[in-house]
């Protein structure tokens, strides 16, 4: 049998940087939704930053449409869409203190090549920027923001994403934008400041998936923070009463009794996969994972998040 829901350890609560990524669709926004109320309920500051996102996230909690300057949504809870372009500009404005020094560099051919040049630029302007928000603080000195959560992008690019500062830090002379990369890698590097969250549902692709991000992470020397698979289905049977249906004969084509063993048989099938999932997670990813229901009614409405929040 499946081991029954159980909370999601509160390991993220002492974190300043939060990177939720995993396959497309498995549930990443709605786990920073769920994640940003939880935290937020504990009285922490919290930031939401979005990657160039077909913008989901006001809906799910209830907010008005989250653009490119940074919004509040919710009590303690802010959040912004980063746009690459915009992010570069905002960063190359702050880096010179000057808007006018920026348009003057950034017609400048040598400067808008320099910046192509250097791979990665656009993820940085994200990325970096969800950094620069951890270090931003208010007038008593204090953060602005307890911790930033980052909805990164899907798998592979979030991949791409979390490789960019260690580029820059090789080929890119020293200054700012070096030491600002610096900065930022040594924060991700750190598991006491910062958690990589992968988010995953208990099927085969997105588990295989998982583990194969899993150990690409540790070969940068990121620290994975939680593993949660999303939308797991309540057991209705025992590991013996899957064995029984599956292996049952059928009934006769037709008859009702068919119809609802093979309703049956489809779902102890799915109880099994999700099982032999998350054996596999467990046993081949460094933390154990965690698990959030599958939701019937409207997934990406508040009501939903707030009841996922709970289960943080
Ligand atoms: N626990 C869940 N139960 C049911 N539906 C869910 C659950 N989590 C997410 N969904 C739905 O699955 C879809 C993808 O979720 P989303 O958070 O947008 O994924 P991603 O950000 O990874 O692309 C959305 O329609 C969302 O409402
Ligand atoms: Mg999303």
């Amino acid at each position: 049998m499946l081991s029954p829901l159980r909370p999601l350890m509160s390991t993220l609560a002492d974190k300043r940087f939060v990177l939720v990524t995993g396959k497309g669709g498995v549930g990443k926004t709605t786990v920073c939704a769920a994640e940003a109320l939880a935290l937020a309920a504990q009285g922490k500051r919290v930031l939401v930053a979005m990657c160039n996102a077909k913008e989901r996230l006001s809906a799910m909690l209830g907010s008005a449409p989250i653009g490119s300057s940074v919004t509040a949504v919710e009590t303690n809870v802010w959040a912004v869409n980063m746009l690459p372009e915009k992010a570069l500009e905002e960063y190359g404005i702050l880096v010179l203190r000057s808007r006018a020094l920026y348009r003057t560099l950034f017609d400048n051919a040598y400067v808008r090549t320099f910046l192509r040049a250097v791979p990665g630029m656009q993820e940085w302007a994200m990325l970096g920027k969800a950094w620069w928000h951890t270090t931003e603080r208010l007038a008593d000195g204090s953060f602005k923001y307890d911790v930033v959560i980052l909805d990164a992008p899907a798998t592979g690019h979030g991949l791409d994403m979390l490789r960019v500062p260690k580029v820059i830090i090789d080929v890119v002379p020293p200054g700012l934008l070096r030491r600002d990369a610096e900065r930022a890698w040594a924060l991700f590097q750190d598991g006491k400041t910062s958690a990589i969250v992968l988010v995953t549902l208990p099927e085969e692709m997105p588990t295989t998936e998982t583990i194969e991000l899993a150990g690409a992470l540790r070969d940068l020397g990121l620290p994975i923070g939680r593993v949660v698979v999303n939308a797991v289905l309540p057991p209705l049977f025992s590991r013996e009463e899957r064995a029984a249906l599956e292996g049952a004969p059928a009934f006769e084509v037709g008859s009702a009794g068919d119809a609802a063993l093979a309703a049956a048989r489809d779902r102890a099938a799915r109880e099994r996969l999700q099982g032999e999932s998350m054996g596999r997670l467990s046993r081949e990813l460094p933390v154990p994972p965690s698990f959030l229901p599958l939701l019937l009614d409207d997934p990406a409405s508040p009501d939903a998040i707030r009841q996922l929040a709970k289960r943080v």
